[in-house]
C-alpha cells in the first residue's frame, strides 16, 4: 500500500508517517509539503520527512496558483466569514487537497492522507475536497483516529527517531502563509483574555506605527488587484509587497469568536493585512462599478459563497455556479481606488473608473443638474401607493 500524505514538518504530521507504516501497514509514505509562503525553509522540512521514514518527500510551490486560482477569485466575492475573516486559512485547503489528490495519480497511491484533528474545520476541507476530486480515492486520517495526547503524540514519534521540538513549543497553534496567520489555543482559549503582543508578527501595534498617513492606489481589472501606485505586481509579489506595508500600519488585525462547521465555538486571531485592505477596496470599487440591484444581490452571494469555502465546499456544485455570476459581474470592475493607511486603520479616500456608473450630472446639486426632478413627483405617487392605502384603510 501506497499513501500520499499531506506535510507540514510538524509534530503531528512527522508522527504520521511511522504511524502510518507501523500501525495501518501502509508500505510507502510520499510526503506532498505546500509551499504557500510560510517562509518556512522547505530543504529541512523535505529532509525531515525522509527522517521521520518518507520514501519519497515532495516540496512544491504553490503559491502563484494559491494566489491567483484561490485568492482572487475570494477578493472578487469579497468573502467574509461572519463578516469578518477572510478565510486565509480556508483558501489554503481546497488546494492542498488537490496536490494530493494530483499526486496520488502520478505516484499510484491507492490513499491519502492527513493529519488533522477531529474538532477542525480543516478535516472538513480536505476529507470533502478529495471527495470532490476523486470520489474514489481513501483518505486516512491518523490523527483524528490515535486518541494521543500532545506528550503521547511526541513520545511515540521519539521511538522511531522523530526529533522532540527542540525550544518549549509556543503554546499557540499558528497556520500561516502568504494571506495571513491565523492562532488559536493557550492562553487565547480564554475569550475574556486579551491576546499578548507577542501573538502577533504580520502587523505592528499601534503604538509602533508610523505617526504620518501613507496612501496607496490600488488598480483593478476585472475585480483582480494587479498594480499599486501605478507599478504591477504579480499574484505573489502583490501579496509580498503589500503584507508589510499595511501590516505595518498596525491594520489587519482581527480577534473573533467564530462558529466552526463542527459546532464549536473558537477563539481565533487573525492576521491578514493585504487581503482585507484588498476586499475593502475591491468593495469600493464595486459601488462605482456594479449596477445598483447587481450589487445588492451580490452581497447575498458573497455570504453563501464564503460560507461555502468556510465549510469546506470549495468544488461543489452550488460553488462553481456562483463563481460564474460572480465573473460575470466583474466584467467592468476596473479602476483605481485610493487607500490612506493609518494607526490600525485603512480608509478608503477616492476611487476612479473608465467603466464608472457615477454620474456627476445626476449627482450634482449645482447648476449643470440633469435629473428631471418633475420626474420625481409621478415617481413618488406610483412607489408610495401601495403603502398610502394601507394608511387611508387603517385611519378608517
Ligand atoms: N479557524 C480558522 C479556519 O477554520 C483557522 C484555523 C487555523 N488553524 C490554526 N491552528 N489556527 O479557517
Ligand atoms: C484543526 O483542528 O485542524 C485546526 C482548526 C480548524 O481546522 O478549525
Amino acid at each position: 500500500k501506497k499513501v500520499v500524505l499531506a506535510y507540514s514538518g510538524g509534530v503531528d504530521t512527522s508522527v504520521c508517517i511511522p504511524y502510518l507504516k507501523q500501525e495501518w501497514g501502509v508500505e510507502e509514505v510520499i510526503t506532498l509539503a505546500a509551499d504557500l509562503g510560510q517562509g518556512d525553509e522547505l530543504e529541512p522540512i523535505r529532509q525531515k520527512a525522509l527522517d521521520s521514514g518518507a520514501a519519497v518527500s515532495l516540496v512544491e510551490n504553490m503559491q502563484e496558483t494559491f494566489i491567483r486560482d484561490y485568492a482572487f477569485p475570494a477578493i472578487q466575492a469579497n468573502a467574509l466569514y461572519e463578516n469578518r475573516y477572510p478565510l486565509s486559512t480556508s483558501l489554503a485547503r481546497p488546494l492542498i487537497a488537490k496536490a494530493l489528490v494530483e499526486a496520488a495519480a502520478k505516484y499510484g497511491a491507492d490513499a491519502v492522507a492527513h493529519g488533522c484533528t477531529g474538532k477542525g474545520n480543516d478535516q472538513v476541507r480536505f476529507d470533502v475536497s478529495i471527495a470532490a476530486l476523486n470520489p474514489d480515492l481513501k483518505v486516512l486520517t491518523p490523527a483524528r483516529e490515535w486518541g494521543m495526547s500532545r506528550e503521547e503524540t511526541i513520545a511515540y514519534g521519539e521511538q522511531f527517531g522523530i526529533p522532540t521540538p527542540v525550544k518549549k513549543s509556543s503554546p499557540y497553534s499558528i497556520d500561516l502563509n502568504l494571506l495571513g496567520r491565523s492562532v488559536e489555543a493557550g492562553p487565547l482559549e480564554d475569550p475574556w483574555t486579551e491576546a499578548l503582543e507577542e501573538v502577533y508578527a504580520m502587523t505592528k501595534a499601534i503604538a509602533d506605527t508610523p505617526d504620518t498617513p501613507e496612501y496607496l492606489e490600488i488598480t483593478f481589472e476585472q475585480g483582480i488587484p494587479v498594480a499599486v501606485n501605478g507599478k504591477t505586481y504579480g499574484p505573489v509579489e502583490l501579496f509580498e509587497y503589500l503584507n508589510p506595508i499595511v501590516g505595518g500600519h498596525g491594520i489587519g488585525r482581527l480577534d473573533m469568536v467564530e462558529n466552526r462547521l463542527v459546532g464549536i465555538k473558537s477563539r481565533e486571531i487573525y492576521e491578514a493585512p493585504a487581503i482585507l485592505m484588498l476586499i475593502q477596496a475591491h468593495r469600493d470599487l464595486e459601488s462605482l462599478t456594479l449596477a445598483k440591484d447587481v450589487s445588492h444581490y451580490k452581497r447575498g452571494i458573497e455570504e453563501t459563497y464564503a460560507n461555502l469555502v468556510y465549510d469546506g465546499q470549495w468544488y461543489s456544485p452550488l460553488k462553481t455556479a456562483l463563481d460564474a455570476f460572480i465573473q460575470d459581474t466583474q466584467k467592468y470592475v476596473n479602476g483605481t481606488v485610493r487607500v490612506k493607511l493609518f494607526k490600525g486603520t485603512a480608509t478608503v479616500v477616492g476611487r476612479k473608473s473608465a467603466d464608472s456608473l457615477y454620474t456627476e450630472d445626476l449627482a450634482t446639486y449645482g447648476s449643470s443638474d440633469a435629473f428631471d426632478h418633475k420626474a420625481a413627483e409621478g415617481f413618488i405617487y406610483v412607489w408610495g401607493l401601495p403603502t398610502r392605502v394601507w394608511a387611508q384603510k387603517r385611519r378608517g
